[in-house]
């Protein structure tokens, strides 16, 4: 099962407002690198492969914008584009991956006409949509073994379809073991919600029975033994395999511990860092106080109460029992085994 997340629509980028799902399923148009930009920064379009793919496109769009005679006036519009996009969210690796893809492009084609460059960029964005889905089944397929027969699963935010170019990565994995998972419990994922509002979406759309908890019913579930495995995606592995991913996948981890529940990263290789030694690397996104302090226009607290809305956090590699990815799953990783299959 595929989901349009984000496709190239004749003339324009056109994206799934995901901030207005499951109650609309409103698709949105992107015709600038300033379309896509707030597109990425509003999350409308958001999880790292997505937004990946999004940059890319995003290039081809400011490429085509450009009024530039010459190919060296043309490269310079090209360097801001690219700076002005990778600023859009700081921590999915994706986002840069994908923008330095395109870069490549550029200077690998940088002594042909402006029209070639243009055209290769527009090639390699929908490449890197096609590969997306492709990897996210073939790292799906490698996770699936992973699982026994009457699995339960958790798994926070959401690393679906919607997340990805369509497939997903933690989703993909439960996708592709779908016969061998009896139930997957959603976290909601507070302060946005990405498992209450996609993450069921999906899985209510895929036929794969889906209980919601709120993030802190997951330690009462694993005590009364209702899990047998945590299964999330990543926006930024370090090389050593510290792994950023949405706000509350480190209490996850340690409580997979806690209760000898194997907990599973699944991610693609564009996802890891390996110039970032550790997780202390890792840039993290510190998001608006009123997500934290309202839902929609209505507020959950005191005006104006101070907030702290981190994004994401590390996971300690200590915690992670196998890093799923579509060369294969590095079980107990170190940093030798991720060197060995990423590089
Ligand atoms: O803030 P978001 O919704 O972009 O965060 C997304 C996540 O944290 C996902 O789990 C991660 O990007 C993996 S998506 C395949």
């Amino acid at each position: 099962m595929i989901i349009d997340t984000i496709r190239w629509n004749k003339t324009n980028v056109k994206l799934i407002d995901q901030r207005l799902l499951p109650g609309e399923l409103k698709y949105v148009e992107c015709f600038t690198d300033k379309d896509i930009y707030e597109a990425i920064k509003k999350m409308k379009v958001r999880g790292a492969p997505a937004i990946g793919v999004a940059g890319a496109y995003g290039v081809y769009l400011g490429a085509r914008e450009s009024k530039a005679k010459d190919i060296a006036n043309f490269k310079k519009d090209l360097k801001k584009t690219i700076k002005y996009l990778a600023a859009a969210r700081p921590t999915a690796r994706n986002l840069f991956w994908a923008l330095e893809e395109m870069e490549k492009v550029i200077i690998k084609y940088q002594d042909k006409s402006i029209s070639l460059v243009k055209n290769m960029l527009f090639k390699k964005a929908n490449d890197i949509l096609k590969e997306d889905i492709k990897i996210c089944r073939t790292l799906g397929k490698h996770g699936a073994k992973l699982f026994k027969k009457n699995s339960t699963v958790l798994t926070h935010c959401n690393a679906g379809g919607l997340a990805t170019g369509g497939y997903g990565t933690a989703l993909g994995v439960i996708l592709s073991a779908a016969k061998k998972i009896k139930q997957v419990y959603a976290d909601e994922t507070r302060p946005v919600l990405q498992g209450g509002r996609l993450t069921v979406w999906e899985l209510v759309k895929y036929k794969i029975p889906v209980i919601l908890i709120c993030d802190n019913m997951a330690a009462s579930r694993m005590a009364e033994g209702k899990i047998n495995a945590v299964v999330v995606g990543a926006d930024r592995i370090s090389s050593n395999g510290d792994t950023a991913n949405k706000i509350g996948t480190y209490n996850l981890a340690i409580l997979a511990k806690y209760h000898k529940i194997p907990f599973y990263v699944a991610a693609p290789v564009s996802t890891f860092d390996l110039l970032s030694k550790t997780g202390k690397d890792i840039s993290i996104e510190e998001r608006s106080p009123d997500e934290v302090r309202k839902m929609g226009n209505k507020n959950l607290t005191v005006k104006n109460v101070r907030v702290e809305n981190p994004s994401f956090d590390v996971t300690p590699v200590k915690l992670i029992t196998a890093i799923i990815t579509e060369r294969g799953v590095i079980q107990r990783p170190t940093r030798t085994k991720i060197k060995k299959v990423i590089e």
